[in-house]
């Protein structure tokens, strides 16, 4: 699928933020470890989502889901064989892995997708489940995963990757005693999927610092769980208001404590800021200051807004400078933005940008969700027409954006 934009850098108005993308990832597979019918409200309405909600239908789970408000009846039998290839869409479900073992102590799937940033190895994942009494075995495009039963056990990460933070809550909760893992990683998203374990009957300590300590239950009940709104999502369009000429991009319903590190990094540059309980509006009203950015797990700043903050830093004038610490190639905008006459260069794991370089229409390919997102920002600078194929990656994980953003004022349509 393609996308057409006639760019326009006067756009202005209020975005409001949908659920948590990498929350939704996880919680929908951790619904496997109730024994209940459940509701989640605020899942985000994208493609990670309708493919992790079919793979659930595959199992045998009970999906109604409509205005983002998702119930899941439980599958009468989980079959540990998960069959379905769609799990080689995405990252997210990685996370069977964690709740089948919390449930039924096996499964076996294939191994997960999601975007090529690199080498993405489950190493920490693979170890806390083999503390916690897993043996594994596994072929180039499948894992197969067996405890006789998980027992609570000391777990501590080589680096505080989200992922296996995540997968070791979900093999824990209901494991037989305590499990501690430790240099866990602290995103919102979480404390997120911790919240909603806790909603269901679980018990953890530690939720949002480096030390989660897990007593494992024996069962988890029904809840009626919201999941918390996007931060990348909004730090996209906060990114764009600070690109864009109007009168300011206000994003609402989000928590602006989540987004510190990038509203922090948008006053010093010299953006005007407003920031309220639930919404923070980013206006640009005169030249900004050149920046250099370093992305770091959480509270540092995310990776997920590195590629995207390279295009605000081609309308500054002077060099900025983004380096990229979690992924080893994030980087694949880079070409595509050359084709529109931007003016960055890759050292190592460093993207320097000079500026302020206008941007001209171009034939663009995404290559990857934020990548995509980079693309689509960078095509709001210029009067011509940008057309973006592939941009189906976008739509994995951001909610209705051709409507969000013809809403803040863009000519933008989709292509077939
Ligand atoms: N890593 C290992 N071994 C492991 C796990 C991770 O070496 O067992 C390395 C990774 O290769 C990477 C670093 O540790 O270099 C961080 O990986 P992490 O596990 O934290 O990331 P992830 O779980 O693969 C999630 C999000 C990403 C987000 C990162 C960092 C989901 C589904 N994905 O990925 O989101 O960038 O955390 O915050 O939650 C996105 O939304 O565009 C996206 C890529």
């Amino acid at each position: 699928m393609k996308v057409k934009i006639r760019g326009k850098k006067h756009l202005e108005g209020i975005v409001a933020i949908s659920g948590s993308k990498n929350s939704a990832v996880a919680i929908i597979p951790a619904v496997i470890l109730c024994d209940e019918p459940l509701t989640i409200r605020n899942v985000p309405d994208i493609h990670d989502v309708q493919t992790l909600l079919d793979i659930m239908q595959e199992i045998g789970c009970g999906i109604d889901y409509k205005d983002n408000v998702l119930k899941v009846t439980p599958a009468k039998k989980l079959n540990y064989r998960i069959q379905s290839e769609k799990v080689k869409k995405l990252r997210g479900s990685y996370y069977f892995m964690g709740s089948f073992l919390g449930k039924i102590h096996k499964i076996s799937i294939f191994s997960s997708g999601g975007c090529n940033l690199g080498n993405r190895p489950i190493n920490y994942h693979l170890d806390g489940f083999r503390k916690l009494g897993a043996k594994i075995q596994e072929t180039d495009h499948q894992i197969f995963l067996k405890a006789h039963k998980l027992t609570g056990t000391e777990i501590d990460l080589g680096f505080p990757s989200v992922g296996a933070t995540i997968n070791l809550m979900l093999a824990a909760v209901r494991a037989k005693g305590t499990t501690v893992i430790r240099n866990c990683a602290i995103e919102p998203e979480i404390t997120d999927v911790g919240d909603f374990l806790i909603a269901m009957g679980g018990d953890i300590q530690g939720l949002g610092t480096p030390t989660i300590t897990i007593e494992g239950v024996k069962r988890l009940h029904s809840c009626d769980y919201t999941i918390i709104s996007d931060r990348i999502e909004a730090g996209t369009y906060l990114i764009l208001g600070a690109i864009a000429t109007g009168k300011g991009i206000t994003v609402k319903e989000i928590d602006p404590k989540f987004l510190i590190s990038l509203t922090d990094t948008l006053i010093a540059i010299g953006c005007d800021i407003t920031i309220s309980e639930k919404e923070i509006t980013v206006r640009r009203t005169k030249p900004l200051t050149p920046c250099s950015i370093v992305t770091k797990p959480y509270p540092g700043f995310p990776t997920d807004l590195g590629q995207i903050i390279t295009v605000l830093m081609t309308q500054i004038e002077g060099t900025s400078q983004m380096k990229e610490t979690i992924f080893s190639n994030r980087f694949s905008h880079i070409e595509e933005l050359k084709k529109m006459g931007a003016n960055l260069s890759l050292l190592d794991d460093t993207i320097y940008v000079s500026g302020i370089t206008p941007l001209k229409s171009a034939n663009l390919y995404a290559y990857d969700l934020r990548g995509a997102a980079a693309l689509v920002l960078a095509a709001t600078l210029n009067r011509g027409n940008t057309i973006i194929d592939n941009i189906d990656v976008l739509l994995r994980g951001y909610e209705k954006p051709i409507e969000k953003l013809q809403g803040i004022g863009l000519k933008i349509e989709l292509l077939e």
